[in-house]
């Protein structure tokens, strides 16, 4: 039997840096150590972290009860106000924001106080739109859906600047850029989507058409390792969706010559490994 890994399975480089910040953390002793907002959206690093004793802080009220202690920031980042909270009650901070999302905290920075008004692509809800809405200083604006961009409009006439949420479609992002230009607004479009999730996808697609079966792991609410299920599904019909090694079902894979494994974006090294070397026992 012979396996290979997809090299992008699992963590993205960001979200990679930022787990290995909170361990170097814990190593070098400092204490307390607080996370704003869980590391990553995976229970079992979560949980591992905690052990360690590493607490998660929920919300900025959360933040502001805070006395001492270390924040880390996450691959998200965070808007200002943080930053400012962190420095009025002097508490140490180790930034983790990802480098490809800091990017365009520049960016919105830059124009906005030239003027331009900010349109962000992307889930108003998201932790990371809330977060680059929060280096604006002019009125950010964010779009989702084809409707919110058909009904979108500026009540001044002021020259805009388009970003995206790093994880957003490409194909949408343009279909919402295209409907914005129809309004003819004075405007830059920067795309600042991260090709993390799409490198993934590629290269899972190519792995499970070489193939006999393909191993996906990932959480079960994961909604991009589903995604990376469906696409595996379709080049080798025996594609496995598993979350760790106990469900491997080793009877299926003895008869196995070649199998593939890939990883949704919050599924640790460990687990990788783990399931590799389960299906060579
Ligand atoms: Fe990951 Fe940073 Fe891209 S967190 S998805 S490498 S923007």
């Amino acid at each position: 039997m012979q396996i290979k890994v997809a090299k992008s399975a699992g963590f993205c480089f960001g979200v990679q840096r930022a787990v290995d910040t909170v361990y170097e953390q814990i190593e070098k002793g400092v204490r307390p150590i607080y996370t704003y907002g869980p590391i990553i959206h995976n229970e079992v690093v979560v949980q591992d972290l905690e052990k360690k004793g590493v607490k998660v802080l929920n919300s900025q009220q959360e933040l502001e009860a805070l006395e001492e202690g270390t924040v880390i920031i996450r691959s998200h980042g965070v808007g200002r106000s943080i930053y400012e909270i962190l420095q009025r009650k002097n508490l140490q901070c180790v930034d983790a924001t990802c480098p490809f999302v800091r990017k365009i905290h520049k960016i919105v920075k830059k124009e906005s106080l030239l003027g331009k008004q900010i349109v962000i692509i992307g889930n108003d809800k998201h932790p990371e739109v809330e977060g680059i809405k929060g280096w604006c200083y002019t009125k950010a604006h964010v779009l989702e859906t084809t409707e919110q961009a058909e009904k979108f409009e500026l009540l001044e006439s002021v020259p805009l600047c388009v970003v995206s949420q790093t994880t957003f479609n490409y194909k949408k992002f343009k279909d919402l850029v295209e409907i914005i230009d129809k309004k003819r607004y004075d405007r830059i479009v920067v795309n600042t989507i991260c090709n993390a999730t799409e490198e993934r996808q590629i290269e899972a697609r190519r792995i499970a058409g070489e193939v006999d079966a393909m191993i996906v792991i990932g959480g079960s609410h994961s909604s991009n390792t589903q995604k990376l299920f469906e696409i595996c599904r379709k080049e080798c019909r025996n594609t496995y969706y598993i979350q760790t090694v106990d469900d491997l079902d080793l009877e299926v894979l003895r008869s196995t010559g070649l199998i593939g494994i890939t990883a949704g974006a919050s599924t640790p090294k460990k687990i990788i490994e783990e399931v590799q070397k389960g299906c060579l026992n």
